[in-house]
């Protein structure tokens, strides 16, 4: 039965008819996974952590193997108070999703009626946009000068409409991070029903002194919230745990609305022992840490122009003459067994984004394009 958005009067359609606007929404694409022809490619276009998992983390799954019968605790109570404890913060102000993911979505539909609008940066990750069609909201992207946020652009972008502002920190597809001050320039000077969305999903990779992930901002603010993730540091984006910090209503509002058993048994537990394994933690940003100015600086010196980053990825700025450009780069890569992320989808044809990987993957990529560049 065809689903369609074309104009016609629901009520009277002798066939389920979406509401208006789904359809024009573009889905989201993951990572690709498989090249045809190439038996066991390396991924290196999702931002997964190269480490795998904690192996305290995959214990505790292997464990959580006996409760398969049960629902999960719907409090998540053992990861509240694991994640209040490290962070510092009050554990009714926590709520959790299957991924960030679900959260974003769930902040979307708290916030939006139709003919709202949010506010972004150009280069903003994709599922903010998605969560606000759906709701049937107008989205709007202020440009990023040098793939930066701009906090003034953003601003001139606000209007009465406006509910939400999102900001990814540090940001994908660009890598790069919004400073303490510009956070606290943008909130002081939003107005104060608009809400403030800080998606820390990278935030752990980021080291500057000048970087703050928004918690310190949120702990005292009516109108911040901050999301994290167990994908990305921790290594277990397969089992989808996700959290927001909130205002105490806007964490009771999204509990409202969630499936109550949106974070498996199995994934509670793997975030918990994986939040204790600070080894584990500290090895993946270690090697992110040793990888990255690797990749801005060989890469830098072929022609290429990378991105300075603080997240566990590189955005890399390709020529467009024929035979040097991205999209051909992409494939020559690929074709070799290396999978990176093609980002023309966020507006960026002449960029590829990389997942640092181990150190002989590193070093196998820019050898691949020194030898694109070459040829
Ligand atoms: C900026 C950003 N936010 C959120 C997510 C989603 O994270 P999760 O795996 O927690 O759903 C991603 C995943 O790549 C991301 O890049």
């Amino acid at each position: 039965m065809p689903v369609t958005t074309a104009p016609i009067d629901s009520a009277k359609a002798s066939h389920p008819v979406a509401k208006p606007g789904i359809l024009d929404i573009e889905a989201y694409k993951p990572g690709k996974s498989q090249v045809e022809g190439v038996a066991d490619p390396l991924k290196l276009s999702a931002n997964e952590n190269i480490l795998g998992s904690s192996p305290k983390a995959k214990a505790a799954y292997r464990d959580a193997v006996e409760s398969l019968n049960v629902y999960p605790d719907s409090r998540a109570t053992a990861l509240r108070a694991s994640i209040a404890q490290r962070y510092d913060l009050e554990p009714e102000r926590l709520v959790f999703g299957c991924g960030t993911d679900e959260l974003l979505h769930l902040i979307n539909q708290v916030f939006l009626e139709p003919g709202d609008n949010i506010v972004q940066g150009q280069y903003a990750f994709g599922a903010y946009g998605i969560g606000a069609k759906a709701c049937q909201a107008e989205v709007r992207s202020a440009a990023e000068p040098n793939y930066r946020i701009d906090i003034d652009l953003l601003l001139d972008l606000v209007d009465e409409r406006t509910r939400l502002v999102f900001i990814t920190n540090p940001a994908n597809p660009t890598g790069t991070f919004t400073t303490q001050a510009e956070l606290r320039n943008l909130h002081a000077r939003l107005p104060p029903n608009v809400v403030l969305v800080i998606d820390a999903a990278y935030a752990e990779f980021c080291t500057d002194p000048a970087f703050t992930d928004g918690l310190e901002l949120a702990r005292n603010a009516d109108n911040i919230i901050v999301t994290h993730t167990f994908s990305k540091l921790h290594g277990l984006a397969a089992l989808r745990v996700g959290w927001a910090y909130a205002p105490g209503p806007i964490a009771d509002a999204i509990d409202r609305i969630r499936a109550p058993f949106n974070v498996s048994i199995p994934g509670l537990a793997a975030a918990v022992a994986a939040l204790a394994d600070e080894e584990f933690q500290e090895a993946s940003l270690n090697l992110v840490e040793r990888w990255r100015p690797y990749f801005v600086q060989q890469l830098g010196g072929i022609g290429l122009e990378p991105v300075p980053s603080a997240a566990n990825f590189v955005l890399v700025g390709f020529p467009k003459t024929p035979g040097k450009s991205a999209a051909e780069a992409e494939a020559y890569l690929a074709k070799r067994g290396y999978i990176v992320r093609g980002v023309a989808n966020y507006g960026l044809p002449d960029h590829l984004r990389i997942t640092i990987g181990l150190e002989e993957h590193n070093r196998a990529v820019v050898e691949l394009l020194t030898e694109f560049m070459k040829a």
